[in-house]
């Protein structure tokens, strides 16, 4: 079976699409530079698996080390590029970081992927592209108009999918799949794998389960006076697993050389938006417990409402988001319950 090179494969997204690869049969390489990630992912990943997949703590910026790892490893036949810094606020105070992690990373793989012929890449990208959609373009799909981005975060994505849009247009060889995802949450139904927040959680769901589990006094809604029907923000919010096996499904059609497009782009959603409260109270409705929470002003930055038409990824890919969103959410708590040694 083909080997794929994973980068950023003990990260949230990285470590479940690992382990849907390994379960389909293919071999693993990850590299990671466990910046933002755990060593001991590896384990969860085993103990799911049965099976270690191989892995390099290494920067992708690091050009000499990819070019020895990618001489050793001949048998890679494509690249899932999760490598990246993510945290929108933080990309606001260093915008610099972000523009030489998020975009030096990619421009080093394609350039190591051209001098060892491999000619495949999926990569991690954000409905953040499209910012707030107008109402006509909402749900939202592949063909909506990409808007100037909000934060340097969003940036890199913007940019990163021209550079890959750039190369594969001076090297017919390449094959791309450009995957938009809308707001992953929950964690593997093992609890063994999950999302690790460094710090003080900037997103919902992971403050969420952390407010459940004691550790965070309240919730804060971000603003009740958007133009949505309860007034909290709405996104898609999709599951972890889900996701992980559409990268699956991206892989098996670059190695079957079916796309009709050098560069394919897929939004990545459930196709249904939830506002904040609709999340909290199905959050406390299955799991039982409590969220003391309070609306406060808006965030700033934040788009009030946006969904996906996952349509292309439905007929095209073949694969769509189906796990209910109770069950999510009960995976979410399951996971934070399984980190606290809560039972
Ligand atoms: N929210 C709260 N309280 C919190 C955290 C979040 O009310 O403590 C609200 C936000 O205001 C927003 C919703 O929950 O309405 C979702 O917020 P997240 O931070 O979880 O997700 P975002 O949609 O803001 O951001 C996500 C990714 C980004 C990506 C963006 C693209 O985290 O990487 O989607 O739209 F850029």
């Amino acid at each position: 079976m083909a080997r794929i090179l994973v980068t950023g494969g003990t990260g949230y997204i990285g470590s479940h699409t690992v382990v849907e690869l390994m379960q389909q049969g293919y071999d693993v390489l990850i590299v990671d530079n466990l910046s933002n990630s755990n060593i001991e992912v590896l384990d969860g990943i085993e103990q799911i698996v049965g099976k270690r997949p191989d892995f390099c703590r290494m920067d992708c910026l690091d050009y000499p080390g990819m070019d020895r790892l990618l001489s050793q490893y001949s048998d890679i036949r494509g690249v899932i590029h999760f490598a990246a810094s993510k945290a929108v606020g933080e990309s606001v105070e260093k915008p610099l970081l972000y523009y030489r992690n998020n975009i030096g990373s990619l421009v080093n793989l394609l350039e190591l992927m051209r001098a060892h012929a491999i000619n495949n890449i999926v990569f991690s990208s954000s409905c953040t592209v499209y910012g707030q959609p107008s109402a006509e373009h909402l749900p939202v799909d592949e063909t909506a108009p990409i808007q100037k981005a909000l934060s340097p975060y969003g940036n890199t994505k913007q940019i990163n999918e021209e550079i890959i849009q750039d190369e594969a247009h001076a090297d017919k060889s390449l094959h791309a799949i450009i995957l938009r995802y809308f707001n992953p949450v929950g964690a593997h139904p093992s609890a063994l794998i999950g999302e690790l927040p460094n710090g003080v959680p900037n997103n919902l769901m992971p403050f969420v389960t952390q407010t459940a589990a004691g550790l965070r006094q309240k919730l804060r809604v971000f603003g009740d006076d958007y133009n949505t029907p309860d007034g909290s923000c709405i996104r898609d919010y999709i599951y972890v697993v889900d996701l992980a096996k559409a990268h699956v499904k991206a892989v098996e059609r670059m190695l079957a050389e079916t796309a009709e497009e050098q560069v394919e782009i897929f939004n990545l959603g459930t196709g249904r938006g939830l506002s904040v409260l609709e999340i909290l109270r199905t959050f406390i409705r299955v799991t039982g417990v409590d969220i003391p929470y309070e609306i406060v002003g808006r965030r700033e930055g934040d788009i009030e409402q946006v969904w996906a038409e996952p349509h292309k990824a439905n007929t095209v890919l073949g694969w769509k988001a189906d796990t209910p969103v109770e069950d999510v959410l009960r995976s979410a708590w399951n996971w934070e319950k399984h980190l606290r040694g809560i039972k």
